[in-house]
C-alpha cells in the first residue's frame, strides 16, 4: 500500500480551486460550477481505471470490480459540494482520499475481494431545495416524492435538479440498496472541531454522527411603504423573525448548562420584498436544531413558535412551522470503528474516539450496512468558512488509514 500523498494534495488543490471566483470556496450543488467540478472528478476517476457513472440519483460512482462478485461492495467517499463561502476540504478530502485508495490498488494490480465503489454523494450540504444528503438518501431509499417536489427560489424542482446533474429521477429505485446491501461504508473527513488538534492526535474514530432537525418557519405580516407607513400601523415580519432568533439563541444557550445540550441555528433567511424602502411582508427562516437528544430537536421549533405566538400576534404577525427534514443521531458500527483502530495502530498513528457534531452521508448509508468515519484535525477547528485548513500530511494520514481499513475489511 503506497498512498501518493503528493498526488492526493495536487488533486485537493485542483478541485478546491474550481470555485465561484467572487466567493471562494463555493461549489454549490445543482450549479454549473458543481458540474465543472464533477466533470473534472469523473475524468480523474476514469483515468485512475475506475468504471465511472452518474447513478439515477446523481451520485458520481467509480467502481473497481471485486475478485468475488458475490461479495457485497465496500463503499468509500464523501461529497464534492460545499456550503456558500465554505472551506477547501470539507467533502473533497474524503472523495479524493477514496480515489487515491482505489487508484493505488489499480496501479499495483491488486484486485480486492469485494467490489470497491468510490462515491461522490450528491448534495451532502443543505441545497437550495432545503434538503441535504440527497444522494445518500436515495441510496438508503429515503428520498421520497415530497422531497422530489421541493422547489428552490428560481422554481426548479428537486426532480429537475437531479436530471440537471445527470441523474434519472424516475429510476431512483435502481439506486436503493437493501438493508444489508453493503459490506461497509468508510469516509475520511476533517474533524470540524478542535479535539484532535488540542490533543495532538492525528486520527479520530467517530462514535456517533449528530442527528439534524430542520424546519421552515414563515412569519407573515404586510408589505408596506417604508416612508409613509407610521410605526404603530406596521406588521413587520422581520421584527417578528428577530424575536424568534433571539429566543432560540437564549434557549439553546441555556441548554448548554444541562446534561444534554442542543444547538439551534437560523442560518438562512429570505425576506420579501427585500427592498430598502419596503416594510418586510414575509420572512422565511430555516431553523436547524442538533442534539444527542432526538426528541428535544424535534420539539424545539414547535415550542418556540407556540411560546412566541402571542408576542407576534401583538405585532399583527402570523407564524407557521413546516418540517423540512429529520435525521436521528446515528452510531458508527463497532466493526468499522475497530477496523479503523487496527489500521491506525498498524501505521503507528495515535487515535481517539469522538462524536461528530456535524452531519454526514453516513447517517443515511447506515441503513444499508455498517458505517464508520476517519477524522483528521483541521486548524483551529474552523470549517464551513474560507479559513478551513489542513496540511498535506494530515490528508495523507487520513488516506493511509482509509487504505489500510479497506484492506482489513476486504480481507475480513
Ligand atoms: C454538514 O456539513 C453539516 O453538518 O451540516
Ligand atoms: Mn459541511
Ligand atoms: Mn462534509
Amino acid at each position: 500500500m503506497a498512498i501518493d500523498q503528493d498526488r492526493l494534495w495536487r488533486r485537493i488543490e485542483t478541485l478546491s480551486r474550481i470555485t465561484d471566483p467572487e466567493r471562494p470556496w463555493t461549489r454549490r450543488s445543482f450549479t454549473p460550477r458543481f458540474l465543472e467540478g464533477r466533470a473534472w472528478l469523473a475524468a480523474e476517476f476514469r483515468a485512475a481505471g475506475l468504471e465511472t457513472e452518474i447513478d439515477a440519483a446523481g451520485n458520481l460512482i467509480g467502481r473497481l470490480a471485486g475478485a468475488d462478485p458475490a461479495l457485497k461492495p465496500i463503499l468509500i467517499g464523501s461529497h464534492s459540494d460545499t456550503v456558500p463561502s465554505g472551506g477547501r476540504y470539507d467533502g473533497i478530502l474524503g472523495v479524493l482520499a477514496a480515489l487515491e485508495v482505489a487508484q493505488d490498488l489499480v496501479e499495483r494490480g491488486e484486485r480486492p475481494r469485494h467490489p470497491l465503489e468510490v462515491v461522490d454523494f450528491l448534495a451532502e450540504e443543505p441545497s437550495e431545495f432545503g434538503l441535504s444528503c440527497i444522494g445518500s438518501r436515495a441510496l438508503a431509499g429515503t428520498l421520497n416524492a415530497e422531497h422530489l417536489a421541493l422547489t428552490r427560489p428560481d422554481g426548479m424542482t428537486l426532480r429537475e435538479g437531479i436530471a440537471y446533474v445527470g441523474g434519472h429521477p424516475d429510476e431512483l429505485a435502481s439506486v436503493k440498496r437493501p438493508a444489508d446491501g453493503i459490506a461497509a461504508y468508510v469516509e475520511v473527513h476533517i474533524e470540524q472541531g478542535r479535539v484532535l488538534e488540542n490533543e495532538r492526535i492525528p486520527i479520530g474514530i467517530v462514535t456517533d454522527i449528530a442527528g439534524i432537525h430542520r424546519e421552515r418557519i414563515t412569519v407573515t405580516g404586510r408589505a408596506d411603504h417604508a416612508g409613509a407607513t407610521p410605526m404603530p400601523l406596521r406588521a413587520d415580519a422581520l421584527v417578528g423573525a428577530a424575536k424568534l432568533i433571539q429566543a432560540a439563541y437564549e434557549r439553546a444557550l441555556a441548554s448548554a448548562r444541562g446534561n444534554q445540550p442542543l444547538v439551534a441555528t437560523f442560518g438562512h433567511i429570505e425576506v420579501s420584498p427585500n427592498a430598502a424602502n419596503a416594510v418586510p411582508g414575509e420572512a422565511v427562516l430555516t431553523l436547524e436544531v442538533r442534539s444527542g437528544d432526538e426528541a428535544a430537536t424535534a420539539a424545539f421549533g414547535a415550542a418556540l413558535a407556540r411560546d412566541l405566538r402571542p408576542a407576534l400576534e401583538a405585532l399583527r404577525l402570523t407564524i407557521a412551522v413546516a418540517p423540512i427534514s429529520h435525521v436521528a443521531p446515528t452510531a458508527c458500527a463497532p466493526l468499522v470503528r475497530q477496523t479503523i483502530a487496527r489500521a491506525a495502530a498498524s501505521l503507528g498513528l495515535a487515535t481517539r474516539d469522538l462524536p461528530s457534531g456535524a452531519g454526514h452521508d453516513g447517517v443515511q448509508v447506515a441503513r444499508t450496512g455498517p458505517v464508520g468515519m476517519i477524522f483528521v484535525p483541521c486548524l483551529d477547528g474552523r470549517s464551513h468558512a474560507p479559513e478551513e485548513s489542513i496540511t498535506p500530511e494530515q490528508a495523507g494520514d487520513g488516506a493511509r488509514v482509509l487504505a489500510e481499513t479497506v484492506r482489513l475489511l476486504d480481507a475480513g
